[in-house]
């Protein structure tokens, strides 16, 4: 019975943004939060690089991970603490590592999703490997990529599998231009999927634990002005809102991922999920801007709530609870229901509700407050300086700030 600390590391990259906000307002938050007769405080700090003998203790209770899809030794110290030192951390590293965009294509398909018509294609050209003559020319079976389209449906997207960050994404409408995009596709591993044509809406949904934050995406725009300003209520009605909460927490639980973004398009009365294999989503002012705050405010809650309960990491994927559900005979929409059930559970949406209410109800008012201060300008003014050309850097700080001012404005109209 005392005074126990819980230590949050933050183990980043190029992050510098949210990182900033985060540390600020949890120190400004001052909690006090009582658990089993003791009384919690939380301390947060960075997660350093360095050699680690595999059998040493963790210091922290909660990692808060941005670097496992690309620094390995990150990734690797973060394994080696779930499974010796009960670690808890978001995003399961195993599931980033191996579950790539076309894993959660073929998983959501079958539990019903409307995911348009995708095929995977052997690559253009590969690595040597004593091995490659023989098996190619064994077993390899002649294509052409244009009969592909015939069969899906022109126009179509030509992508990498494993896709992320546009790489490689190119938009085909006829034969030539596929067997142009697979002649410079090298030796990237492609899908080739059918385009939602014409649809009316595109939407992320940004899932944190159970919260879920949806904006309207105009992906033509320049890239600070594709996540647009535009209020929810007026893109999506209430019914839409929780079908994009559902599908998201449904994508989020089965992988468990917990912080992710899913894409969605609208066409006909259908969302038809595109892209939803993001589990180290955009996290910058410098793309959000007008959502950072919420943004900022979904990873201090989460974060706080896995720390104060010790919540325990699912270690292993488990898939089988929506297969059940997937054959039972249902609406999709009354799958969905189910699914978002299992998510429901598992991420302890009312536990968690329950956790904000009693320990967080402050952090509004916190959150606005620190948005409008100096050391918040400060923390735009950084990532736009690491971002941007100097002659820009003061412009665009600017607008920044200015849409943040706007969440202000909104969060008290
Ligand atoms: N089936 C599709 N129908 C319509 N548009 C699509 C489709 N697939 C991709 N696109 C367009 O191409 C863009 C990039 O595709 P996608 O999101 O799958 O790739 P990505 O590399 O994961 O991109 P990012 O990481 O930037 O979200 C989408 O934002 C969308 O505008
Ligand atoms: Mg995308």
């Amino acid at each position: 019975m005392g005074e126990v600390v819980r230590r949050i590391g933050l183990s980043l990259g190029a992050d510098l943004c949210w990182p900033l906000c985060f540390e600020h307002i949890v120190r400004k938050l001052d909690l006090r939060v009582p658990v089993g007769g003791d009384t919690l405080r939380f301390e947060v700090e960075r997660v350093t690089i360095e050699p680690f003998d595999l059998q040493q203790p963790c210091r922290y209770d909660v990692v808060v991970d941005r670097l496992t899809h690309w620094y390995h030794t990150s990734r690797e110290w973060i394994k080696k603490s779930i499974l010796m030192n009960d670690l808890y951390v978001f995003n399961n590293p195993w599931s980033v590592q191996s579950n790539e965009k076309h894993s959660t294509y073929c998983a959501m398909m079958q539990l019903g999703m409307p995911i348009p018509g995708t095929w995977m294609i052997p690559p253009k050209s590969y690595e040597p490997n004593p091995d490659l003559k023989p098996t190619l020319a064994r077993y390899a079976k002649l294509f052409d990529v244009s009969k592909i389209g015939d069969q899906l449906g022109w126009p179509l997207f030509m992508k990498p599998y494993d896709g992320g960050g546009w790489r490689a994404v190119t938009k085909v409408d006829h034969a030539e231009a596929a067997w142009k995009a697979y002649e410079e596709s090298g030796k990237a591993v492609m899908h080739v999927q059918a385009a939602v044509k014409d649809y009316d809406r595109f939407v992320r949904c940004i899932g944190f634990g159970p919260q879920t934050h949806c904006v309207l995406y105009e992906p033509s725009a320049p890239l600070h002005d594709r996540y647009t300003m535009k209020p929810e209520a007026e893109f999506l009605s209430g019914a839409d809102r929780e079908h994009l909460r559902k599908v998201t927490l449904t994508i989020n639980s089965f992988f468990g991922w917990e912080f992710n973004s899913c894409e969605s398009l609208h066409k006909g009365g259908v969302w038809h999920p595109i892209d939803f294999a993001n589990p180290c989503p955009d996290s910058q002012v410098t793309s959000l801007h007008l959502h950072f705050p919420w943004l900022v405010k979904a990873y201090v809650r989460w974060t706080l709530f896995c720390a104060a309960y010790k919540r325990k990491m699912r270690k292993n994927l488990d898939w089988a609870p929506f297969y059940e559900v997937a054959a039972r005979d249902l609406s999709y929409e009354g799958k969905l229901d189910a699914y978002a059930a299992i998510a429901d559970e598992r991420f302890e949406t009312a536990r968690f509700d329950e956790f904000c209410a009693k320990n967080l109800s402050h952090l509004d008012e916190v959150a606005w407050e620190f948005f409008g201060t100096g050391e918040a300008k400060e923390a735009v003014r950084l990532k736009v300086a690491a971002l941007f050309p100097p002659e820009e850097v003061e412009r665009f700080t600017e607008l920044f700030w200015s849409r943040i001012g706007e969440w202000r404005r909104r969060e008290r109209a």
